[in-house]
């Protein structure tokens, strides 16, 4: 299946990530190779929604040139079909997500994000409102069922009989949160089974993986979320490798100044300044995986105590005793795992 939008093959998204994906994030990932689309935070849907200034922020005030889908999570058509009414009030908004994977348990009870994977008749009416109501790009992201995969097909003919433009998999089942291998096998059924695009997602955390997963399931893209925060040049190496170039290798020294600019996007905005260590180890979680293979950077970095111990830290494994010329791994050291209360260690 051809890419969507008329755009040239193997096209690339970053995922929504939530308190991760704001402008500022954005901003930061962009300056290192943007990837064609990125989807936003998602707004929540209820009887008194608003949507949120700071989702509406990256949505709207993003680098030029990078397009930014909205997302809706919830159920209640009354309320989705308001919110959308909210929406094109932004004429600068043309793409609207639909979440169908959210695995947190406060959200999937109240029958919204992955918990509506339980019920396909509100699947089938949400998506036909979304359409008929909404003239823009319509996108849904779902996962390969709620806890079992025994009824994609019946899931995934839902989803399309509101004729989205695509659709994104992420090849978990709801309640396989962040662990577990993806089964693409569901993606290559469903670019067989259906005539619209499907965006691959699901631990594609290199460029050689990309490449692997788009020619074993004929997907037409890929989608990174936690890799692309890692490796934030995940999105330009996926474009130099499908177009037979020489592979960008960014060094550690590199690695430091994308620390640096995230720290300042996160003192930019002023409810976050309290916490700011917290918040980018948060962050570094992911991208210490790729810097050494014994992991003594992830390992000290998450004792460091205060931003001067994490910025001292930070300096001695990415630029002194001879590290700043170093590479950057291109895909995370299969030893080390980034959240290991909620994702297996790689294999
Ligand atoms: C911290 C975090 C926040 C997320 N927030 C959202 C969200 O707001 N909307 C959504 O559809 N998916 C959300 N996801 C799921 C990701 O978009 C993506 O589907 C998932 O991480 C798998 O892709 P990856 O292996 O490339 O990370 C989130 C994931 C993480 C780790």
């Amino acid at each position: 299946m051809s890419a969507p939008f008329g755009l040239k093959e193997n096209v690339t998204f970053l995922a929504p990530m939530q308190d991760i994906t704001d402008r500022g994030f954005i901003e930061v990932l962009c300056a290192r190779g943007a990837p064609d689309f990125c989807i936003a935070e998602y707004f929540r849907i209820h009887e008194y929604f608003e949507l949120s200034p700071h989702i509406l922020d990256a949505i709207l005030n993003s680098p030029a040139g990078t397009r930014v889908a909205a997302q809706f999570i919830g159920e209640n058509i009354g309320y989705i079909s308001q919110a959308i009414e909210a929406l094109k009030r932004y004429c600068k908004i043309n793409m609207l997500d639909l979440n169908l994977g959210c695995p947190a348990p406060k959200i999937y009870r109240k029958n919204v994000g992955g918990g509506l994977l339980r019920d396909i008749g509100k699947i089938a009416e949400i998506v036909r409102l979304i359409r008929s109501q909404w003239s823009g790009i319509f996108s849904v992201k779902m996962r390969i069922g709620f806890d079992s995969t025994d009824n994609f097909d019946e899931l995934f003919d839902a989803v399309c009989s509101g004729n989205p433009d695509f659709v994104t998999i992420h090849a978990r089942t709801v309640k396989q949160l962040y662990r577990g291998t993806p089964d693409y096998e569901f993606i290559k059924r469903a670019a067989c089974r259906a005539d619209i695009p499907i965006i691959a997602n699901g631990d594609i955390s290199s460029a050689a993986k990309a490449l692997e997963v788009l020619k074993y399931t004929g997907c037409a893209g890929v989608m990174c979320g936690r890799h692309a925060v890692r490796n934030p040049w995940i999105f330009r190496q996926i474009r130099e490798l499908a177009g037979g170039c020489e592979v960008y290798r960014p060094k550690l020294y590199e690695v430091r100044e994308y620390i640096e600019d995230l720290s300042r996007n996160f003192l930019a905005s002023e409810e976050r300044i309290k916490h700011l260590d917290s918040r980018l180890k948060k962050f570094i979680n992911f991208i210490a995986t790729g810097v050494d293979e014994r992991g003594e950077f992830l390992y000290n970095m998450r004792r460091a105590k205060g931003m001067g111990e994490l910025l001292k830290i930070c300096d001695r494994y990415l630029l002194e005793n001879g590290n700043a010329d170093k590479l950057f791994a291109l895909d995370a050291y299969p030893n080390l795992c980034s959240r290991p209360n909620h994702e297996d260690f790689p294999k």
